[in-house]
């Protein structure tokens, strides 16, 4: 049996190659108070905006660099296509990369705002190994924890809604944890005010063209370009942003590698300080 990948800290984006290649996993320590005791320790992979088009080579490298590896859930944060006519080489590639996970607290995904109807109609009846989350939730009690998903455009409150309904029917509304799989980082705001303790999230590709560390001319949100990757805090609420593993209409990169976090989860105080706006509080 293949060893998991021994992956080392993501240097400085300005020493990376700008080629568009994946990367491997980028380990994370990420520190969440009040975590349920199941998920201390946890490894959680983090894939988004893979923007499948065609079947590249880069998705076969991707998909081999990922069956090396060995996380305890794997979450996704939506954008597997990018325009319309790509629902079938995105369902192809995702069937194969989802093939090869075998995480046993099971992946789980909501999508974004290039994924067509007709790919989460397809995705919801084909990609079986995924439990979709399109403004739904879900509760885990064997690790204390809600999760919720949305769709587009974001509708937290649908997600809590949701989350409250999933949590009263297994009688854990009191203590559940809940993490939102988002899509959009502009939504964090939200979440910190609707008692959301970590929302994963991609959308920005990190900026794709970088000019300097941390500075992106455009992430397709409301936030500055400095917060088009990394960690973002407000109140007591966390958004980290994955860059992505693929790119929207044009495959260039600049200053800014793909993405694949890999978060280890453990129990501690919020990096950065408390603040009512949203903070960057680490940059990749
Ligand atoms: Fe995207």
């Amino acid at each position: 049996m293949s060893q998991p990948t021994a992956s080392k800290p993501d240097p400085s984006p300005l020493t990376r190659p700008s080629r568009p290649e994946p990367v491997l996993a980028h380990e994370i320590s990420l520190a969440l108070p009040g975590l349920p005791d199941a998920m201390v320790g946890r490894r959680i992979l983090h894939l988004s905006d893979v923007h499948i088009r065609r079947y590249r080579p880069r998705f076969r490298r991707m998909i081999a660099r990922c069956a090396r590896l060995r996380p305890d859930f794997v979450w996704m944060t939506g954008d597997y296509m990018t325009v319309h006519g790509d629902e079938q080489a995105a369902l192809t590639v995702m069937a194969d990369l989802l093939d090869v996970f075998e995480p046993p607290g099971g992946i789980f995904g909501c999508f974004g705002n290039h994924d067509s109807a007709a790919f989460k109609r397809l995705a919801l009846k084909r990609l079986h190994r995924c439990h979709w989350l399109e403004h739904e939730a879900v509760t885990l009690p064997e690790y204390g924890i809600t999760l919720m998903g949305t769709s587009t455009p974001c509708d937290v409150l649908a997600c809590i809604m949701a989350a409250r309904q999933a949590e009263q029917t297994v009688g854990s509304a009191a203590d559940s944890y809940r993490i939102l799989l988002g899509h959009e980082p502009g939504i964090l705001i939200t979440c910190a005010e609707l008692g959301i303790e970590w929302t994963l999230a991609g959308h920005t590709h990190g900026g794709q063209l970088r000019f300097g560390l941390p500075f992106a001319l455009h992430n397709s949100t409301d936030i500055p370009g400095s917060h088009s990757s990394g960690i973002l805090r407000c109140r007591d609420s966390v958004c980290t942003i994955s860059r992505g593993l693929g790119e929207s209409y044009f495959d260039v990169r600049l200053l800014c590698p793909t993405h694949l976090p890999m978060y280890t989860l453990r129990r501690g105080p919020l990096p950065g300080s408390h603040c009512r706006r949203m903070d960057c509080v680490q940059w990749w």
